[in-house]
């Protein structure tokens, strides 16, 4: 890959401008953890993997700044002020589990350092982030594996929605992943990239990624799928997600659910690839799963241009949940779960 979506030099953090892609290809530095949620609110950042690896090394520029303030002299002085930068981060994107995934990891190296010196407990956050950083893509390669398996012979078409790829990532991707370990097993591989309204990333950020790796892609509008499945042959759907509940019901990002809908009704296996940071235990099904509503405007006015009357009602939810009845596997670093999920995904769990 010729681009890096996150790198942490030790000293800041530098973001690739995705609101700038495909146009720019611009890098963003922070050094500060507040400008680093702004971040993740404005997506400049995306993609649920991407939100929390970011917020992991959000917290380390927050340790670092506690670090240099006199007023910080116990462990505990570093706790409390940290304390604020998770309800920081954490309050940036509500739908993407792994946010809170990240953060409670983060917060488990202050717990488990607890007495030590701030130095100390730095060192420890600093080690993590770039260990949930390697696990990222190191998760993302195992599930490309395990995806690739699942689809047949020499050639394939296979259809996607959103960017789950490496700019949604640590690197990699998963669903693009399963895209990329296909074409490294030597699979002819064609991709139909939902254009994915109203933000674009399809084809905004999909069709750059491929694109920019040489892989074969097509840009679709989202109302296209339909169509496209009727007339040509499409082997499978493979999607990524922002949470899946226990039962396997999985957010991904709006459109997906109708997406699932017309592969049932064409016989297209629909398949999710996620890491197993983006399962969230705790909900039993999807309906508890929260929606991020997003701004009118992104609705209003496609690409910055008015595309409607001025003051006209708008629902902009970002994500819709698929139910696990819809998705004929979901495709982990550690396996490929089948139906049912609930069985399936626990024997998975890391304990
Ligand atoms: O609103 P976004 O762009 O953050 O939504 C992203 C998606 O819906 C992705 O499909 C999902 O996070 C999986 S990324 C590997």
């Amino acid at each position: 890959m010729s681009f890096r979506t996150i790198e942490w030099t030790g000293e800041k953090l530098i973001l690739i401008d995705q609101t700038k892609l495909p146009v720019e290809e611009t890098y963003v530095d922070y050094t500060d953890y507040r400008e680093v949620a702004v971040a993740i609110k404005t997506m400049v950042v995306r993609g649920a993997p991407a939100i929390g690896v970011t917020a992991a090394f959000g917290v380390v520029l927050a340790a670092k700044e506690l670090l240099a303030l006199k007023a910080v002299k116990t462990g505990g002085d570093f706790a409390a002020g940290l304390e604020v930068a998770f309800a920081t981060l954490a309050a940036t994107r509500p739908t993407a589990v792994n946010l809170f995934w990240a953060i409670k990891r983060m917060r488990g190296v202050v717990e488990a350092n607890e007495g030590l010196t701030p130095a100390k407990i730095y060192k420890a956050l600093e080690r993590q982030s770039r260990i949930v950083y390697d696990e990222d893509i190191a998760a993302n390669r195992a599930m490309g594996r395990f995806g690739a398996g699942l689809i047949a012979g020499d050639e394939c078409t296979i259809l996607t929605h959103c960017n789950a790829g490496a700019l949604a990532t640590a690197g990699y991707g998963t669903a693009l992943g399963v895209i990329r370990a296909c074409v490294e097993a030597g699979k002819k591989v064609t991709v139909f990239a939902d254009e994915t309204r109203p933000l674009l990333q399809g084809a905004r950020l999909t069709a750059w990624e491929l694109h920019t790796d040489g892989i074969d892609v097509t840009l679709i509008c989202d109302n296209m799928a339909g169509a496209l499945m009727r007339q040509r042959k499409i082997d499978a759907v493979v999607v990524g997600a922002d949470r899946i509940a226990a039962n396997g019901d999985a957010a991904n990002k709006i459109g997906t659910y109708p997406l699932s809908l017309v592969a049932r009704e064409h016989g297209v296996p629909f398949y999710v690839a996620a890491p197993l940071s983006t399962i969230d235990f705790e909900l039993s099904d999807g309906s508890a799963i929260p929606i991020e509503e997003r701004d009118a405007v992104e609705v209003t006015h496609p690409g910055g241009v008015a595309g409607a009357p001025e003051g006209i009602k708008v629902w902009n939810p970002a994500f819709d949940v698929t139910p696990a009845g819809n998705i004929a596997a979901i495709i982990t670093e550690r396996g490929v779960a089948r139906a049912p999920y609930g069985a399936a995904l626990a024997a998975l769990r890391v304990k």
